[in-house]
């Protein structure tokens, strides 16, 4: 299926979200309230849905807010808009905010998705004018319907072909002038004939601590959770820089402090109970660890390659470049050389691994669980 109608607007979702059957919800936990918001819409419940609401990332934000605003003066389509930046950092969460500020519709597909030039074609001549189309993983999008979608962007025309053979002709269809909105992880893989027909490209960056500690008191105050300011720091720290993984973190500490029988999430809970979830004081969890570990033991800290590293680590290529990667790298954990990844002395000392002894077999081996 090309696309998903529960997605297509901000407010019937939060209906949606609120008719959830009893049997759906997660059982009571800290206040009643919270009874009303089941674990897999936690991340819907807690998804802004203005730019007010919307924390950090106070560049892009500003500069979409005034592409926005002058759209709705002009009542006109929003220009497209690319989206870039590791999973987890609001790119679903923004144009959906640009939807709704706007107060159109929003179609939500993925580059995967759209399989066949029939699928563009449904999705594109359902809008209505000025919607979104939001479309996550475009760099994944096959390049027929890629090149397709060049003149419903340019010039809001789809050219369907009727008959076959010599009879064929094409079709020029008139589309509403609606506005694309891509998500990507990978903004290196974007075709540049692609990225240069969006009118603007906004690169997400990872939170700082503070960010991330707004968004937690704010998620806390949603979910009616009491939590200490010094357990809001820890999970702030230890959140990988991502709203998502914050929001995370906090639901598995309301579980933590729901067994425990507190009444509020403090500090020492918060400390421990990360602990128990493998997660370190730089955020870093089991597979970040394993990662650094074995480029360091195995691979004498590197270079090494990336589909070495995935055979050794038993993790996906893919999940390494686009989830794992990007933070370590940006921590200044690794190092991407042309001839593969290396770990640099951050990395040694966060371990606690002596370079000069880090060679498998030649000590240090516990480190890494086989
Ligand atoms: N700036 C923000 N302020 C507050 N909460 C945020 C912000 N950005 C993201 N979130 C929270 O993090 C969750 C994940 O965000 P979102 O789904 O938009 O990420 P994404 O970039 O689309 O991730 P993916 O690449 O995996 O699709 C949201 O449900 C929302 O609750
Ligand atoms: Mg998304």
């Amino acid at each position: 299926m090309a696309f998903d109608q529960d997605e297509r607007h901000p407010a019937r979702r939060r209906q949606n979200r609120m008719d959830a059957p009893a049997s759906a919800r997660e059982n009571q936990t800290l206040n009643p309230e919270v009874a009303n918001i089941s674990e897999r819409g936690l991340c819907e419940s807690l998804r802004p849905l203005h730019f007010s609401e919307y924390v950090g990332q106070r560049n892009e934000v500003s500069n979409i807010q005034v592409f926005v605003k002058a759209a709705a003066m002009r009542g006109e389509a929003l220009c497209h808009l690319l989206l870039s930046g590791p999973p987890g950092l609001g790119k679903t969460t923004l144009a959906q905010i640009c939807a709704n500020e706007l107060g159109v519709n929003i179609r939500s597909t993925s580059g995967p998705a759209i399989e066949k030039k029939g699928d563009l074609a449904g999705l594109l001549t359902s809008l209505e004018p000025r919607d979104v189309l939001f479309s996550d993983e475009i760099h994944r999008l096959n390049p027929v319907i890629e090149e397709n979608l060049y003149p419903a962007m340019e010039d809001f025309a789809f050219d369907v072909i009727v008959g076959e053979g010599p009879g064929a002709r094409t079709i020029k269809l008139d589309l509403p002038r609606f506005t694309l909105i891509g998500a990507t992880t990978r903004p290196d893989l974007l075709t540049n004939p692609l990225r240069d027909r969006f009118g603007h490209v906004a690169r997400l960056e990872y939170y700082t601590p503070e960010d991330l500690e707004q968004i937690v008191r704010r998620s806390a105050r949603l979910l009616n959770i009491a939590i200490e300011e010094d357990a809001v720091a820890e999970v702030g720290r230890r959140s990988r820089g991502t709203p998502r993984i914050a929001n995370r973190l906090l639901a598995r500490l309301r579980d933590f402090a729901n067994v425990q029988g507190l009444a509020s999430i403090t500090k020492s809970l918060a400390a421990e109970s990360l602990g128990m979830l493998g997660i370190d004081s730089k955020g870093f969890d089991r597979m970040d660890h394993r990662l650094l570990e074995t480029i360091i033991l195995k691979f004498d800290g590197g270079p090494v390659g990336l589909k070495t590293l995935a055979a050794a680590t038993g993790e996906h290529e893919n999940t390494i470049e686009d989830v794992y990667e990007p933070y370590l790298i940006q921590q200044g954990f690794i190092q991407r050389t042309p001839s593969g990844r290396r770990a640099t002395r951050r990395a040694y000392e966060h371990l606690g691994i002596d370079p000069a002894s880090s060679v498998c077999g030649r000590g240090q081996r516990g480190l890494f669980e086989e």
